[in-house]
């Protein structure tokens, strides 16, 4: 563990504090060291006030994280100023790291953060999918801003409870402009990728060193979008076929020979349209879609988290695990029509399942 503080206070806020984020943001908060995380919450805001986030880990064993403040929203976040006391810092947020689900047909959550962003924040972007990094570096034109993808297996398991089953590997890249080096960067491009660099850097090293988190992974933008897409192989596979297929979890979608074939088909399209899309195929050492099924058959784990958000009722995130690909690919010339067609039936049943609920009301 490090023992020296930063030469200066580091104020970090979580936006949503669900199970990624708080199992994340409780690895970073290290007062000692001067490093301190808040976090902004929501329906759990109540409980984690009056008593902290219980955490049961695989990994680290059971323990509770007090954060340096909780907030009840983000105007609170973005309102409430204090020297050194615990509120906001009066100089703005360092990091302002986004782990609510992404959600952008229900809310821009760019428009949401913009009261807590200032000259000096970087944004931190932890969320599935592809394409969620585009609204925010619309908004946000001189921020630099971290690309985030999380294996780790994480829920609430009541309000302010969060279970941390197994994993823990972040990746991490600086996001430019979504090129991802195709063409020359601008020199405003470039200059936001160094900075993210440096301050993707910093937060590598905290989790690391504070937070004992051993596979926190750096990578360059494209790196990044890679290790996207490549997660993206499975999501957009089993986790749209869980809800369709009438609540299959993954291992059995595969004891299936029309799903197993209509999974590989999901994986083959996105596999095929990659090199187009990002300029350079997945490299040899990312799982191809017959390891990823091989694999997958071994594991009869839990439910995919689409297919809960489903079976809650809550919205599902189409649109980051198969709107915005189908679009992607289509920019680039491909047409990835499975993709599209699971699409185009997920969307359908969301919105017939909401207005159902609306007439009802
Ligand atoms: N869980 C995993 O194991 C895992 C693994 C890999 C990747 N991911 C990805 O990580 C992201 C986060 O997932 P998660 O499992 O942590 O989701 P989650 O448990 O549902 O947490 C999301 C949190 O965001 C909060 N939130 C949403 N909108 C908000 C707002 N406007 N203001 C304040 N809080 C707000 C929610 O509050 P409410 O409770 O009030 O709705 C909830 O606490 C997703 O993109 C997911 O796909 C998750």
């Amino acid at each position: 563990m490090q023992s020296s503080a930063e030469s200066r206070p580091v104020h970090i806020l979580f936006v949503g504090a669900g199970a990624v984020g708080c199992f994340y943001a409780s690895r970073l908060h290290h007062p000692a060291s001067s490093v301190y995380t808040s976090l902004t919450a929501r329906s759990n805001y109540s409980v984690i006030a009056k008593s902290g986030v219980t955490l049961q880990t695989h990994s680290f064993g059971d323990y509770n994280f007090t954060p340096h403040a909780v907030f009840p929203s983000v105007t609170a976040a973005a309102e409430t100023k204090s020297e050194d006391g615990f509120g906001a810092p009066r100089d703005g947020w360092d990091y302002v790291v986004v782990t609510t689900k992404a959600l952008p047909d229900q809310s821009d959550d760019s428009q949401l953060i913009a009261p807590l962003i200032s000259a000096k924040s970087c944004i931190v972007l932890i969320q599935n999918g592809v394409g969620v990094e585009e609204p925010y570096r619309k908004r946000f034109p001189r921020n630099p801003i971290i690309s985030g993808v999380t294996v780790v297996s994480a829920e609430q398991i009541k309000q302010g409870t969060i279970r941390q089953n197994r994993w823990t590997r972040i990746s991490l890249g600086p996001y430019g402009d979504g090129r991802t080096g195709n063409g020359p960067a601008s020199e405003g491009t470039k200059r936001l990728l160094t900075e993210g660099h440096a301050r993707m850097d910093d937060l590598a090293r905290w989790w690391t060193e504070l937070g004992g988190i051993k596979d926190v992974e750096t990578h360059t933008e494209l790196e990044l979008q890679t290790i996207r897409w490549h997660k993206l192989t499975i999501n957009a596979a089993f986790n749209p076929t869980a809800v369709a297929s009438g609540g299959r979890g993954n291992a059995d979608q595969l004891k299936d020979p029309e799903l197993r074939e209509h999974i590989l088909g999901i994986m083959n399209e996105i596999w095929t349209a990659v090199p187009k899309i990002l300029g350079k195929p997945f490299p040899e050492n990312l799982a191809t879609p017959e390891r990823i099924v091989r694999s997958t058959e071994r594991n009869a784990g839990a439910k995919p988290s689409m297919l809960l958000d489903w079976e809650a009722g809550r919205p599902m995130e189409l649109e980051v695990i198969l709107g915005n690909p189908v679009r992607i690919a289509r920019h680039a010339g491909v047409e990835m029509p499975r993709l599209q067609s699971i699409y185009a039936l997920l969307k359908s049943m969301q919105e017939v399942r909401d207005a159902s609920r609306k007439a009802k009301l």
